[in-house]
């Protein structure tokens, strides 16, 4: 079954904490630049503390260098999954898979959720880009550099699923009901589409944040995860 992981775009660690005493059930929290940047690792050890898994979400794109000693740090400080940008190339992804070691699943983001075709042409200096060539081409250069998986919309999982070996990670952000708004997600999709298109792992951040009852929405989505069938 795939895991839902509520991403925590909050803006401090005790808003986090006062949402996540709703929140028994949850096993997943992604925790980005927002509260990292406010809280810093003092948060991350109260999460884990509580029993959560944290999937660390720092995309980060810098030299091989540096993106291992952030893997290591986030290695050390019991993060169980983190991101880099698969464009920060084969000797960075390379880099921090060697850093990442057996504890750590290191997942490298893909084409960003908020872009569309004209908006990755114009970021990248290209005309026009299938987004899906596109994100397929960076998961097979990620795994094949040694990172565990990869992070990319529903759109394209069922393409990156069938050319990658069936234990790599998909974590599909940009998740959505049918009543929610999509936000700035441009492509995005329900818990069953995601799942049955073969994620592995479902993000999910505002339509649970900002429900009237977090805990009634995020029940649904975790219910609309295990009822699809991959
Ligand atoms: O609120 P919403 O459900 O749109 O949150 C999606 C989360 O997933 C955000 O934390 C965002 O940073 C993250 N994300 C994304 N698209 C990616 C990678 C991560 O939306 N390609």
């Amino acid at each position: 079954m795939a895991e839902v992981v509520l991403a925590l775009d909050l803006p401090g660690g005790p808003e986090a904490m006062r949402l996540l005493d709703r929140l028994p059930e949850l096993k997943w929290v992604k925790v980005g630049s927002i509260l990292m940047t406010r809280e810093g690792a003092p948060l991350v050890r109260g999460l884990i503390g509580r029993g959560l898994r944290v999937f660390l979400d720092l995309k980060w794109h810098d030299i091989p260098n540096t993106v291992a000693g952030a893997v290591t740090a986030a290695r050390e400080l019991g993060v169980s999954m983190a991101t880099v940008h698969a464009l920060g190339g084969r000797t960075m992804m390379e880099a921090a898979a060697g850093a990442g070691g057996t504890d750590l699943a290191l997942v490298a983001v893909t084409v960003l959720t908020s872009h569309d075709p004209a908006s990755y042409g114009q970021a990248t200096g290209r005309e026009a880009v299938a987004l899906v060539d596109e994100t397929v081409r960076q998961a097979k250069a990620a795994v094949s550099a040694g990172l565990a998986g990869v992070v990319c919309s529903a759109a394209e999982v069922a393409s990156v699923r069938r050319v990658l070996p069936e234990e790599t990670l998909l974590v599909v952000p940009g998740i959505r009901r049918e009543k929610d708004t999509a936000g700035d997600q441009v492509r995005f999709a329900t818990p069953g589409e995601a799942v049955r298109a073969g994620a592995t792992h479902l993000v999910v951040g505002r339509p649970v944040l900002q429900a009237p009852d977090p805990a009634a929405a995020l029940t649904q989505f975790v219910e609309e995860a295990r009822c699809a069938v991959s």
